[in-house]
């Protein structure tokens, strides 16, 4: 088969490799039949993932078609249609059993792509298959449904959720790529007053409009923080998400917080970034952070479903597998292009 491998900083090529085969009775094997790339992706390829090593077939979201499975494979049957989470779960662990997917300690967690073959391939081999798949819904499609992979639970969980999104709140969010764009479609859900969305790059703000946020700002020309607090009486929002991970940006999430409310980190930080407790502590506010678990991936579903989230609005270009390169490419340059989530299809 082919696969888009990881041959060190700067380096992948789509390339032919051995088919993935069964190595625990828990596994199955998944025929690909769409799979998109991640700002981790891009992370990795610029070397900031150490445990991604030469060889590794990159990828961690994808929607297929199960070919075979493992005799302890209870649940997942061949020919079924399965969305492929990024997170992979034991079931069985301490943390499994709590829903913290993401820390599982069984051989789970955030695997696919990063610490064994990924979903950018022909074919991939998904370990606890039972745990870590998804039936896919009668009524989404494929398409659809590969948004619930990654980006959808993240901006929910570990931005909305953790950040307590209420009724009626003011939630800001710092950062408006797939997942600041997460955040603010779940956001939605929860009825706020206003979705703020903060960005540098104007072709951000105009897709965040279309995602439920009524103000937009571009924090290279205009003041935010004085911005959010003209909006609230001088108090700040109720929820301060940050969805880029850069010290200046969560800085500013910090500071858009109002006294009492939440500041929700999602971004994956290189750097160590400055908490300034000198001028938080006096304000009573409740800091979060964490990869995501994807536990809420069932809600997603129905809410899919329903159609009371609309993920097509993340999809911006399609590609068939071999068009990989061109793919990175124009995701890379997402200020010039616009992308937010490409498609790729097997051909
Ligand atoms: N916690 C988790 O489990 C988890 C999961 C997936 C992704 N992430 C992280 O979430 C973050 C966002 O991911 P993404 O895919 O949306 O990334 P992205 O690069 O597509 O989007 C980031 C956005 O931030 C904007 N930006 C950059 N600097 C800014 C600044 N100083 N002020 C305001 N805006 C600024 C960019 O213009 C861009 O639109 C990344 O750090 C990613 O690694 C975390
Ligand atoms: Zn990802
Ligand atoms: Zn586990």
């Amino acid at each position: 088969m082919r696969a888009v491998v990881y041959h060190g900083p700067g380096q992948k090529a789509w390339e032919e490799v051995p088919d993935p085969v069964i190595i625990d009775d828990t596994d199955a094997i998944v025929r690909v039949d769409v799979v998109t790339i991640c700002g981790t992706d891009l992370h990795i390829l610029k070397g900031d993932v150490a445990a991604v090593t030469d060889g590794r077939i990159l990828g961690h979201e994808a929607v297929g078609t199960v070919e075979s499975v493992g005799s302890g494979v209870k649940n997942v049957k061949v020919g079924d249609r399965v969305l492929v989470s990024c997170i992979t779960a034991c079931g069985a662990c301490r943390y499994c059993r709590d829903g913290s997917y993401g820390q599982c300690l069984g051989g789970g967690g955030w695997i696919l792509g990063h610490k064994i073959d990924g979903t950018q391939a022909e074919k991939v081999r998904v370990p606890f298959a039972d745990t870590s798949t998804y039936a896919v819904p009668a009524g989404v499609s494929d398409e659809q449904l590969l948004m619930l992979a990654d980006i959808l639970p993240t901006g929910y969980e570990v931005g909305v959720l953790n950040g307590r999104v209420q009724p009626g709140d003011v939630v800001a969010v710092v950062g408006s790529g797939p997942i600041g764009l997460s955040a603010m479609m779940g956001a939605r859900l929860f009825s706020p007053a206003h979705v703020i969305a903060i960005d540098m790059a104007d072709s951000r703000l105009e897709a965040a409009r279309t995602f439920g946020a009524d103000i937009v700002i571009n924090n290279s020309r205009e003041d935010a923080l004085q911005i959010v607090r003209d909006l609230t009486g001088g108090l700040g929002a109720d929820v301060a998400i940050e969805a880029v991970g850069v010290p200046a940006t969560f800085e500013l999430a910090a500071q858009l917080a109002r006294p009492g409310g939440h500041i929700a980190n999602i971004g994956v930080h290189g750097q160590p970034v400055t908490l300034h407790l000198e001028e938080l502590w006096i304000r009573n506010v409740t800091i979060t952070t964490g990869l995501v678990d994807t536990y809420s991936t069932p809600t997603l579903l129905r809410l899919a479903q329903g159609h009371q989230v609309d993920t097509d609005q993340f999809i911006t270009h399609h590609f068939t597998m071999d068009q990989f390169d061109e793919a990175y490419d124009v995701f890379a340059r997402a200020a010039d292009t616009g992308a937010l989530k490409v498609i790729l299809t097997r051909t």
